[in-house]
């Protein structure tokens, strides 16, 4: 038997779902005109150029005191970059490209309903409403470097101008997507320790005006029970003169923004200097515990790697269109939509809405529109478009240069459609494998370099150099077939700082697992646990398997399962709750939630509209359940631990393996009956992820 955590899984056996794929080459037109050709700058970035090799990136900023020392190992794993260092973030995206390009687009925004015209911000408004916004941040929030900020906003410019005005005073922002709910940002904002939120009054989605502004009086009880005093709201109104929400300012508390910037026109914030090592911003993400944590991202590491990386792999020149359809609320829209274009002053576009309003074609049509011609979006939005309009993009005239793909594993056939119909056969696609932790891409083809193979991310990122460990921290052998844990070996300028006042939970996450030697003060010793499953063979593209922790990525994003857990058992009734992960066709995973009743409860049907309501109201939309089962009891083993191993198998459809040891071996076929009926089932293969959920616990 193959050791615990690594599959017996051949490289054959893969194949029946995802066979090796042939490669596809960029075209000659891309080659001619990318940013990363030379042959020379991978030998710059080869292990032993580490790590002098990031100079290169961080050499395409602008520095107020240029840094004495580029990596210090001291205090691993607490690595610091560019040590000495000063730079203002905001200055780096803004103020230093109005010699030249002041007059050009620095974002477009895209409002949902289509008759709305589009709005361009040039990098000359940009500076002047970024310093309006940190006079009202400076002066009316009384707020100063180094305190947190929590902004709960959709897709509109406001949230880039007030991420950039945060920036300008080394405020650390702490973004929340905007499709969390209101307990989600208060509880965020608790942690962080806000007293200050941004929010906006509504927005536009699937062509119906969202309130948002409630979600704000939510956050602020929430935080406050958390012990946390938030005592300014600011609210931006999404059309200037009218307010989109029902909901009335409290007095003394909330303020317009449109109203307080008034006090404020024309004025000028100068850029605060700040130290390489300052945190910039927090990001939470789900992780293996109940609670969310917030990754805590540095000011010059983090801007060197983002605009290096944008700079190569998403190959931006001055001239093109560019636009990443993610959400600013998520990392790939800090770092590939905000900050890494802008630094390299590009034109970033931005959308409001959803992609398939009011039709499938809307994305295309924007596409022409504008003139796009890179575009980057994660595999959900890809098999939504292709399912809502296989063969739209056909009738518009767009013309993308290079594609994106991030967020989840995308299989060959989606990453064909998107290539053939999306790309038409001229876009170069690059498959970005990275985590909110890591600030940028880790494993991706150099674009115009390195061919394309549908399915796998691609050999390491320039200066990351991973490998494949086994349960017991053996390396598994290049073209050996088998899936193992992926591992970073070194430390990278874009590498999350730590976690938000945890240093310990930090250490126990991502380092513990292959330390080395904890005395260790090399940097070899110290290697990044990942928590993703991935298989690497003998051509060196890894091919990553999805999420080996008990993290479910829904859409592109990541839903902890044990707090859905926390969720459902606040609702009465409830006495024990496990969720795990379903494969669905669009959305690559969904949640299913397996109920057990306290003795005597019988209205299951208010149970399952709680539960629904509850993981809405506790988390967002995005975590609602695909189905919820309440089932006689839950598989145990004779220590009393839930399987929720069996139960993914079961929902699945795939093979639930020896069940004979459990406490209550006969509950499993009861289950299965109720999940997959009484009639004759053919089980599936099933993904590497969904066969290893759970096995981590
Ligand atoms: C998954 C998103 C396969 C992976 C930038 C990772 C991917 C998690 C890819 C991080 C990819 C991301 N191929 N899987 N190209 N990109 N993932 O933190 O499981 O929202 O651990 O960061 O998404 O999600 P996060």
């Amino acid at each position: 038997m193959a050791p615990k955590g690594v599959t017996e899984t051949t490289e054959a056996q893969i194949a029946v779902h995802w066979k090796e794929e042939a490669y596809i080459h960029p075209s000659a037109k891309f080659i001619g005109q990318a940013n990363l050709t030379d042959p020379a700058i991978v030998e710059r970035f080869s292990e032993e150029h580490f790590p002098e090799c990031f100079r290169e990136y961080a050499d395409l900023l602008s520095w107020d005191r240029y840094w004495h020392t580029t990596l210090d190992t001291s205090h691993p794993p607490f690595w610091q970059w560019f040590v000495g260092g000063r730079l203002n973030v905001s200055y780096n995206c803004v103020d230093r490209h109005l010699a030249k390009h002041k007059n050009k687009a620095a974002l477009i925004f895209v409002p949902e309903p289509e008759e709305e015209p589009v709005y361009t911000v040039t990098y000359q408004e940009l500076f002047i409403r970024v310093n309006e916004v940190a006079a009202v941040l400076r002066d009316f929030c009384g707020l100063k470097t180094g305190d947190r900020v929590t902004i709960h906003m959709p897709m509109i410019p406001e949230l880039p101008i007030t991420m950039l005005a945060c920036a300008r005073l080394g405020i650390v922002h702490s973004v929340v997507f905007g499709g969390f709910s209101g307990e989600a940002a208060g509880l965020r904002a608790a942690d962080s320790g806000s007293r200050v939120m941004i929010y906006v009054d509504g927005y536009s989605r699937n062509g119906k005006i969202v309130d948002h502004k409630p979600s704000a009086d939510i956050a602020v009880e929430t935080a406050a029970k958390e012990g946390q005093k938030v005592d300014k709201v600011l609210v931006w109104r999404r059309y200037q003169g009218r307010n989109l929400s029902t909901k009335p300012m409290v007095q003394g508390r909330d303020y317009f923004m449109d109203e307080v910037l008034k006090n404020f026109k024309r004025a000028k914030v100068d850029p605060v200097s700040m130290d390489a090592e300052a945190p910039l911003f927090l990001m939470y993400t789900s992780g293996s515990t109940g609670k969310p944590k917030g990754c805590q991202h540095r000011t010059g590491g983090y801007l060197a790697y983002v605009t290096g990386t944008s700079k190569y792999y998403q190959d931006i020149h001055p001239e093109d269109v560019y636009w990443c359809m993610a959400d600013i609320g998520w990392i790939t829209g800090h770092s590939y939509i905000v900050y890494g274009p802008l630094a390299l002053a590009a034109t970033s576009v931005l959308y409001e809405g959803v992609p398939t309003y009011p039709d499938a074609g809307r994305v295309w049509r924007i596409a022409e529109q504008l003139a796009v011609n890179i575009f980057h979006t994660s595999p959900t939005a890809i098999r939504m478009l292709r399912k809502a309009g296989p063969d739209e993009p056909k009738k518009y005239h767009y013309h993308f240069k290079h594609m994106t793909t991030v967020g989840e594993p995308i299989e060959p056939e989606t990453w064909r459609w998107y290539y053939e119909v999306v790309g038409k056969r001229e876009a170069v696609i690059v498959d970005t494998w990275w985590q909110t932790e890591n600030g940028g891409f880790l494993c991706t083809t150099k674009p115009a370099m390195d061919p394309m193979k549908p399915g796998s991310a691609g050999p390491p990122a320039l200066g990351i150099f991973p490998f494949i460990y086994d349960e017991a921290g053996k390396e598994v052998a290049i073209g050996s077939g088998r899936a193992g844990n992926i591992c970073i070996r070194n430390p990278w300028p874009g590498i999350m700082q730590t976690i938000w006042g945890d240093n310990d939970r930090f250490v126990r996450q991502y380092y513990q697992k292959y330390c080395k030697n904890p005395d260790s003060k090399k940097w070899q010793d110290w290697p990044y646990f990942a928590s993703d499953g991935a298989v690497l063979p003998a051509d060196g593209y890894y091919r990553i398997l999805g999420r080996v922790d008990d993290v479910i990525n829904v859409a592109g994003h990541r839903l902890g399962t044990k707090e859905l857990e926390s969720a459902c058992l606040t609702v009465p009734g409830v006495a024990e709750a496990a969720v795990i992960p379903v494969v669905d066709e669009i959305k690559g995973r969904m949640p299913v939630v397996y109920l057990a009743l306290k003795p005597g409860v019988s209205d299951e049907k208010r149970v399952v509209a709680e539960i629904v309501h509850t993981i809405e109201t506790m988390i967002g939309k995005i975590a609602r359940p695909k189905d919820v089962y309440i089932v006689p009891d839950l598989p145990k083993t004779r220590s009393g631990k839930i399987m929720r191993r069996v139960l993914a198998a079961i929902s699945n459809t795939i093979d639930t393996g020896d069940v004979t040891t459990l406490a209550n071996p006969d509950i499993v076929e009861t289950i299965r009956q109720q999940v997959q009926g009484t009639g004759p089932v053919v089980l599936k293969e099933g993904p590497e992820d969904i066969k290893r959920f759970g096995e981590q616990e």
